[in-house]
């Protein structure tokens, strides 16, 4: 049986299951496989390319003799998708989850690790990248609060653009207005084969809170379970790096960038590590800039907006744009000022071409540039 038609068979033994019709010599256990159903390039639910996750469920449950039958559940809040699905007991095996030890353990017991996830470096072939500082001077798109953000500010001595999503900072790469991306590689890796043609060269990176590696989860009690898919997983070795290839995850050897320089950095910037928690793609919870905020907020403020809004506002937002020279607000608006600064960032003027900050940004964040904002002032 092929692979299209083992996951039609499957589709079809549950619908016979659930109605009276008799199943006819349907022999086959049923693998039931947790998996996102939006969140290319690992998993889909609908369309042509259903993600790696699901490629290699289907194999893996060809291995078993098994059917796979599939339950969706969005993971962009992680904790919340294993309590409805795998802790639930909806499921055999959830696709796919942190191979660390300490992520997320209780009820579930995970796999050897299939697959190494990363940062990346996005940029043209023509750029070699073989350390950190080979960055300098660059224009770096990174993602807000995303680790490559906060260590670079931490190094100090290169020059970040911030951006909301993934698919802004390779925008923004595709239109010059940065030099390279800082980003998840996965995401990267895929954008740039599906939608860029592979211009660019995807380089991972390794280091704390810039990689880790993916394993499937069974339900703790399963470890029978458990052993046939460690098993089915050293056997689809070569398929599975045929599916990162297909799915564009970056393969090369990737580049060392330490975390030992940054915890010496600057005084005022503090890194804590967040608690473990899933974003849609899997990305390692980043370090979070903390403390800045109450030793000097318009400090805290001034850096924050020059690695946020001056690629829109220029530097200190002195645009040469009056619409967009954030010196003037004091005198377009008088005393109502900062009520009008502070509605503009929550909200946003999306069709003036001002981001909607709110929900980014914290409320501490903007009151930080709104201290900012009050020493830039003309008058
Ligand atoms: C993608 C470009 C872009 C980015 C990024 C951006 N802005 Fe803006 N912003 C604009 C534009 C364009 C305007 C002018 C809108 C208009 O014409 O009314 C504006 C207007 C504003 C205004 C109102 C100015 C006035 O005179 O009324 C404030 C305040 C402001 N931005 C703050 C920020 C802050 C703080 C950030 C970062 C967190 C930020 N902006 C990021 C493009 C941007």
């Amino acid at each position: 049986m092929n692979l299209k038609t083992a996951w039609i068979w499957g589709l079809v033994s549950a619908v016979l299951a659930a109605g009276a019709l008799a199943a006819p010599a349907a022999s086959a256990e049923t693998l039931r496989i947790c998996s996102d159903p939006d969140n290319l390039p690992y998993s889909k639910a609908e369309g042509a390319e259903h993600g790696l996750y699901v490629d290699l469920a289907n194999l893996v449950a060809q291995k078993l003799g098994a059917q796979p039958r599939y339950v969706w559940w969005l993971s962009m809040n992680q904790r919340k998708a294993l309590r409805n699905t795998i802790l639930a007991g909806k499921c055999d095996a959830y696709f796919a989850l942190p191979a660390d030890k300490d992520y997320g353990t209780r009820g579930m017991k995970r796999t050897q690790a299939f697959l190494d996830v990363a940062y990346a470096v996005v940029a043209p072939p023509s750029f070699s990248f073989s350390r950190l500082a080979d960055l300098k001077g660059k224009r770096i798109g990174v993602g807000f609060a995303s680790t490559p953000q906060i260590v670079l500010a931490a190094q100090g001595g290169y020059t970040t653009v911030t951006y909301r999503t993934d698919a802004e900072i390779l925008a923004a790469l595709d239109k010059g207005e940065i030099d390279v991306a800082f980003m998840w590689g996965p995401a990267a890796g895929y954008d740039n084969l599906t939608r860029y043609h592979g211009r660019w060269r995807v380089t991972p990176v390794a280091g704390e809170h810039m990689d880790h590696q993916v394993a499937v989860a069974v339900p703790a009690k399963d470890a029978a379970l458990l052993a046939r898919i460690d098993a089915a997983l050293t056997e689809l070795r070569p398929q599975i790096t045929a599916l990162a290839d297909k799915y564009g995850f970056p393969q090369g050897q990737p580049v060392a960038v330490g975390m030992a320089q940054v915890q010496a950095g600057p005084a005022d910037v503090a890194l804590v590590p967040t608690a473990a928690g899933g974003t849609p793609y899997g990305q390692p919870s980043p370090y979070r800039m903390m403390a800045v905020a109450a030793a000097d907020p318009a400090a805290a403020g001034r850096e924050l907006f020059n690695s946020t809004c001056s690629h829109c506002h220029s530097p200190n937002g002195a645009s040469p744009i009056r619409a967009r020279d954030l010196r003037r607000l004091k005198g377009k608006y008088g005393d109502d000022w900062l009520k009008e600064a502070k509605q503009t960032i929550e909200e946003g003027r999306p069709d003036a071409g001002m981001p909607t900050w709110g929900g980014t940004l914290k409320e501490d964040q903007i009151n930080d540039i709104l201290a900012f904002f009050k020493t830039i002032q003309n008058n």
